[in-house]
């Protein structure tokens, strides 16, 4: 079914230009952009994103890098867009996305486990969480394409 995601570009690959245009290339080919806009996040916002994964190991540098710097959001439609961006990105783990999945976004750009350059909503319940954690005015019920 048609459905949305949340894929965000991270602050590894928002520093990177020519990486940043491959990403906004490959997301080009594969949805319709619904929503998309650049934002920076303060320490709050990435711990209450993150809530989830607090006392893991990997929370505070995962905290603090992504409120390291500019990243930017999209919400994506298409058929099964969330299973869809997910194999896109490829694995989490940075080992595995390059000797299993080089073809992948993590396997071609991601730097470590935290520096992974792309999250995406890992189901439709969360993507709708998450599409209003970053884009609280946007009405899941009610969206039409722009362009
Ligand atoms: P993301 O898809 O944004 O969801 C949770 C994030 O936690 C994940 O991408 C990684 O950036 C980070 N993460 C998950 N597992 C690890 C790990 N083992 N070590 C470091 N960071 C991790």
């Amino acid at each position: 079914a048609l459905q949305l995601t949340l894929a965000v570009v991270k602050p590894d690959a928002v520093a990177h230009p020519l990486i940043l245009e491959a990403l906004h290339q490959k997301i080009l080919e594969n949805f319709i952009i619904i929503r998309k806009k650049e934002l920076m996040w303060r320490t709050k916002d990435s711990e209450k994103f993150y809530s989830e994964h607090a006392g893991r190991f990997f929370y505070q540098r995962l905290v603090e890098f992504m409120s390291s710097g500019p990243m930017r959001a999209y919400v994506l439609a298409r058929e099964d867009a969330v299973t869809h961006w997910r194999g896109m990105m490829g694995p989490t783990k940075v080992f595995r996305a390059l000797f299993t999945s080089p073809d992948t976004i993590r396997g071609q750009y991601g730097l470590t486990d935290t520096r992974n350059t792309t999250h995406g909503s890992d189901s439709i319940e969360s993507a709708r969480r998450e599409i209003s954690f970053f884009f609280p005015e946007f009405n899941a019920d009610e969206w039409m394409v722009m362009e």
